[in-house]
């Protein structure tokens, strides 16, 4: 392939521009809010005991001294009706002393109190309990929320739609949520008291969209549940939506399971390290203390982890998201950025077997770290070049923090001094370049070969400070170019204008039993091994099958000459799953992917779903086309 090499005199420097959204500044949550939550471990059947005990032991286990200061009663605390004057009050047998002093009991710990109530006629209740909601209610119940000194409202989102006779929970209502929430932000300001806001409407109407300005926290997905699949299916739904999150404003991947035993130490280690670098609020959700039991030390181990909650708490606010996706090997690499020019790199392994993986630190971005550190062991190696490897337990992850990094393709050298003209050697063949007086940088193009070790000598008089290696432009082959066979559905579909970018079409039901294909030449320097990035689009928003297999994912096949490579990719979806135009179905999203069997001459390229009989989704991904590196 043909690249190009600057070299330069000066280190390069990558400007990235910050994407601003309107939003909500009422000065709280600078940073996720953490805290304590009763619903994962208690359900709808909290009581005083309850949170007395868990917040005393948010203190008395040092928790609380780490950030974790709300102390969150969900649902399950009120009673079926009003008082006689319209106002929501607890149920006097669960809490005997009442909200008011349960709220002055929390504030004498030095925390934050956190109620509950929801936008809906009826609250979320089980057991065929019905407790009355606050639609309708907004002024009065915010108004009580505020008297009894409240810091943090979370409000959920049951019975939202009175259309649809009242279903508990209604993932497609006739008209948005987003209007309770607008109600109940107004009543919050009408209080004058400045209380965290945390919208929980289970991401239905794609309120990364909207709930910045009227929230400091929104749920993206449907509820986390006790079983590992969910944390995938979480994580998939996010990843369009990362850059939505900031200071003020941060997705909620809804609240820990960590200390609940259902999952593996290393399985905990996973999720506490995602929810902490997607900056999701850090909501514990297990029983901490009462009197049948306590949390254990791994578990609290790990959400004491002073080197992960720094992720989450960083001052530089700003999401990771997934960078690579190896879906046949069965990892993924997530990155972002943190304050202080560090960066935060998780390879997390989706197998339920140990694997020895490679971290390629260009997958992040970088050539080199002057120095990474292992979150969980605090171990840290000095000067990693190129690559890391570790071994990385069943569903367990590598977190690294790295520091003092060079961009991808920068080599940074000693500015020793060397011979005259600069005389440039790639794998041997050599050409001579003459630089000018004054000169600080010269671009060569050079040769390299794909998956082989390349070989760059250079020889000049001038010091040389740096060499920068940009790799050749890609070439995009859209959908249109795509010849459909095989039965079924697959088609050519022309979306609404502005829609599947960057071609306004797109190839949809691919199938295991049809494909797109396409004959691509490559040259002797390209056979083998090759960058490929896939624009895709896939909204298959897993809400009402969260519960079950539902992935939030959906797998698309490129094969080359009949060696296939799998990607199962996340959402793409940046709109309203069920009000915009395409319902989501034409936001599109890229991913890069590293596809074998490349030869030269013609390439016979296959665009499909292959084996997709075996997943949960027989469909593919829609396919926009392929860039080819
Ligand atoms: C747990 O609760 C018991 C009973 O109130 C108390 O003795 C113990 O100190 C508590 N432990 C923690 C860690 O708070
Ligand atoms: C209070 O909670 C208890 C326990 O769940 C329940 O039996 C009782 O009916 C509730 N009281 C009211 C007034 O709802
Ligand atoms: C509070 O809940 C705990 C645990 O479920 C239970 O043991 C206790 O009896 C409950 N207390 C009240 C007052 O309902
Ligand atoms: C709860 O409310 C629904 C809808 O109004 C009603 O059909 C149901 O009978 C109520 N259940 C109870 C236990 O009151
Ligand atoms: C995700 O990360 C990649 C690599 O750091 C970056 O290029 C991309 O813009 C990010 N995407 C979003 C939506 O933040
Ligand atoms: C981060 O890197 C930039 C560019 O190299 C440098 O100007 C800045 O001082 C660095 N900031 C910190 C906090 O190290
Ligand atoms: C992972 O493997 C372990 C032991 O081999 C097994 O007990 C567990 O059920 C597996 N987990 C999943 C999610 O398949
Ligand atoms: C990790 O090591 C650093 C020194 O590299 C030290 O300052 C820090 O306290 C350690 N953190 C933990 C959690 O052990
Ligand atoms: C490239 O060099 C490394 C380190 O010397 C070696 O392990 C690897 O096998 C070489 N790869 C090829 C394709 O020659
Ligand atoms: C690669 O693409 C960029 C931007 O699209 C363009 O400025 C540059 O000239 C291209 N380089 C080559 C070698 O085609
Ligand atoms: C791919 O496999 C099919 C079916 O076995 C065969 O007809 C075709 O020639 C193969 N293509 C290449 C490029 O090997
Ligand atoms: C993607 O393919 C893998 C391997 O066949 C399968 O386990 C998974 O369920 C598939 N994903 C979907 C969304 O169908």
């Amino acid at each position: 392939m043909l690249s190009s090499i600057t070299i330069l005199t000066l280190p390069a420097l990558i400007l990235a521009s910050p994407t601003l959204h309107k939003r909500l500044a009422n000065g709280l949550a600078l940073t996720p809010p953490m805290g304590w939550n009763s619903y994962n471990h208690y359900n709808c059947a909290p009581n005083q005991s309850i949170i007395h005990s868990n917040a005393e032991a948010l203190v008395s286990l040092g928790l609380a001294d780490l950030g974790y200061t709300y102390v969150t009663t969900d649902c399950g605390w009120t009673i079926p009706h009003r008082t006689a004057d319209n106002k929501l009050t607890w149920n006097g047998s669960l809490f005997p002393a009442g909200f008011p002093a349960l709220g002055q009991y929390i504030h004498d710990l030095g925390l934050g109190f956190g109620v509950y109530s929801d936008g809906g006629v009826q609250m979320c209740m089980t057991g065929g309990v019905n407790q009355t909601g606050s639609l309708g209610h907004e002024a009065t119940d915010a108004e009580t929320f505020a008297s009894w000194g409240a810091d943090l409202l979370k409000y959920d989102n049951c019975y939202s739609s009175a259309e649809k006779d009242f279903p508990n929970v209604d993932y497609e209502p006739l008209t948005s949520p987003h209007q309770n929430y607008v109600n109940m932000r107004n009543a919050l300001d009408a209080t004058g008291k400045n209380l965290l806001f945390q919208i929980c409407d289970w991401g239905v109407d794609f309120p990364s969209a909207w709930a910045p300005e009227l929230g400091n926290t929104w749920r993206v997905t449907n509820d986390i549940i006790p079983n590992w699949r969910t944390i995938f299916r979480i994580v998939n739904q996010v990843v369009p939506q990362t850059d939505h999150a900031g200071p003020g404003r941060w997705l909620d991947l809804d609240m820990l399971e960590v200390g609940n035993n259902i999952f593996t130490h290393a399985e905990e280690q996973t999720h506490f390290a995602l929810w902490s670098i997607l900056k999701s609020p850090l909501t514990i959700g297990c029983a901490l203390n009462d009197s049948f039991t306590s949390v254990s030390a791994s578990s609290l181990a790990i959400m004491k982890n002073e080197n992960v909650i720094a992720f989450n708490q960083d001052a530089l606010g700003v999401s990771a998201n997934l960078t690579r996706r190896y879906s046949d090997e069965g990892y993924d690499v997530w990155s972002g950025p943190l304050s202080g020019n560090r960066t935060v790199a998780a390879l997390v392994n989706w197998n339920n077997h140990s694997i020895d993986a490679t971290l390629d630190l260009p997958d992040v971005g970088f050539q080199i770290a002057g120095w990474v550190r292992d979150a969980w062991t605090n171990e840290t190696r000095k000067n990693v070049m190129t690559s890391c490897k570790a071994s990385i337990e069943a569903h367990g992850t590598l977190l690294l923090e790295l520091g003092e990094t060079v961009p991808a393709g920068v080599y940074q050298l000693d500015g020793a001094p060397v011979s005259s003209p600069c005389n440039l050697k790639v794998n041997k063949q050599g050409s001579s370049y003459q630089i000018s007086t004054g000169q600080s940088s010269v671009t060569l193009p050079v040769t390299l070969i794909a998956g082989n070790n390349n070989t760059l000598a250079i020889s000049t008089t001038s010091p040389i400070e740096s060499i920068t290696i940009t790799p050749p432009n890609g070439t995009f082959y859209p959908n249109t170019a795509f010849t459909i066979s095989g039965p079924g559905n697959a088609s050519h579909i022309t979306c609404v204008p502005g829609l599947c970018a960057p071609l306004g079409v797109k190839i949809g039901d691919l199938s295991p039993n049809n494909s797109a294909s396409l004959t691509i030449p490559a040259s002797a320097k390209a056979v083998g091994s090759r960058y490929v990035e896939l624009t895709y689009i896939n909204n298959d928003v897993a809400i009402s099958t969260s519960w079950g297999e539902g992935r939030n994912a959906r797998n698309i096949t490129i094969s080359v000459n009949n060696q296939t490579t799998r990607l199962e990719v996340p959402l793409s979806g940046r709109s309203s799953e069920l009000y915009s135009a395409m319902k989501g179905w034409g936001d599109s999203a890229v991913l890069g992917v590293l596809v074998d069997g490349w030869k030269e001459g013609d390439n016979e390229v296959v665009v499909g779903n292959v084996g997709g009989e075996k997943g949960v989704q027989s469909l593919g991904a829609d396919f926009v086309g392929l860039k080819v590196f």
